[in-house]
């Protein structure tokens, strides 16, 4: 049987654009991978909820549909428990999962990962950070030969779209966060982008493929931008500069040669003649430093139903190639177990 079958878990905004190219660019996805894509089914927690999908593909039963007769699983639901067990599940049984779980894979892509290696499955995650901004292949497989030494840029699209708009208004934080919300774009509970979880997740797996190495989110120091004002960012302004909330990932060298690795997010003051100064509103944008190709930016949507979705759908085409061919992508390579350094640490 020629079909790769997918098991789509989570229908919300980026979801709904990928079961939309699933459905309406079949013929098209089917030549790019050299055998029809076929959807199985997607889990969703209220099928009656989605009149608008295809009603004999809709399950509440995420657990039944991942044990089915399916070769590849899209995770879009989010969150740790249950979605790690149904993950781990899919691939012990040699299922390749595509995920944008950046939660889950921060703190336990160590587990995911050697299940994938055991199964010989896939395990692929680019939409986790930066959107639709090609990054974690390019880090990963690009970059394999050359030794990274930083990734350092903004990877939360609500707090660069508050930071922007409260350095072009001069208005205060909460009003600018009501704003945002209003707006769309905050969530209904901003807490994990303006407290900095969210972009100390993205930073744990920016730091993990990097470096080749382990750093969960519980590693990376944490501050957010709930503490910034108005005054913050005019005294920043009279220095030419701004502030932006970055993440910070660098491959440190003691003078004895022993190396570290140091990832952090925290509010920056940045020249405003500074790139990523003019990175605003909900995009990205992030450098990487490696010894032999010197300075590299990846700049775009770092958020949004469809520009998510096309990492997904690119994720999903390289796991439905390898498939095709008999074989498993490129596997990651956490050798190096480089130890955190604590902040302040010199
Ligand atoms: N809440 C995230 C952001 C969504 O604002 O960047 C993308 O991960």
């Amino acid at each position: 049987d020629e079909r790769v079958r997918v098991a789509l878990l989570g229908c919300g905004t980026v979801g709904s654009e990928v079961t939309r190219v699933l459905l309406d660019e079949a013929d098209e996805l089917a030549a790019r991978v050299g055998a029809p894509v076929e959807l199985a089914g997607i889990a969703v927690r209220r099928p009656d909820k989605h009149p608008e999908l295809p009603q004999e593909l809709l399950t509440n039963d995420a657990g039944a549909l991942v044990e089915s007769d399916v070769d590849i699983v899209v995770e879009l639901i989010g969150g740790i428990e249950p979605v790690r067990g149904w993950l781990l599940t899919a691939l012990r049984k040699g299922r390749s999962v595509v995920t944008a779980n950046k939660a889950l894979l921060s703190e336990h892509s160590a587990e995911l990962a050697e299940a994938a290696d055991l199964s010989g499955a896939d395990l692929y995650y680019e939409a986790s950070v930066a959107g639709a901004i090609p990054l974690l292949r390019p880090l990963r497989e690009s970059l394999a030969g050359d030794r990274i030494t930083r990734v350092m840029g903004i990877v939360n699209g609500t707090t660069n779209y508050i930071l922007s708009a409260m350095d072009a208004t001069g208005a205060g934080y909460a009003e600018t966060l009501d704003e945002a919300s209003r707006l769309g774009y905050a969530e209904a509970d901003p807490t994990a982008d303006v407290d900095g979880y969210d972009a100390a997740s993205k930073a744990a797996i920016l730091a993990s493929l990097a470096f080749h190495t382990r750093v969960t989110a519980s590693d990376v120091h944490r501050e957010g931008i709930a503490g910034i004002t108005a005054s913050d960012i005019a005294a920043a302004r009279l220095l030419n500069r701004t502030v932006k909330l970055l993440a910070i990932c660098e491959r440190v060298t003691a003078d004895d040669g022993t190396e570290s690795v140091s990832a952090r997010v925290h509010p920056v003051m940045i020249p405003r003649s500074h790139q990523l100064a003019g990175v605003n509103g909900a995009f990205n944008a992030v450098y990487v430093e490696a010894d032999a190709a010197g300075e590299l930016m990846f700049y775009g949507q770092g958020a949004g139903g469809a520009p998510t979705a096309s990492a997904v759908l690119g994720d999903l085409v390289a796991a439905a190639r390898n498939r095709v061919a008999g074989g498993r992508g490129p596997r990651e390579s956490a050798h190096a177990a480089l130890p955190v350094r604590p902040m302040g640490q010199t």
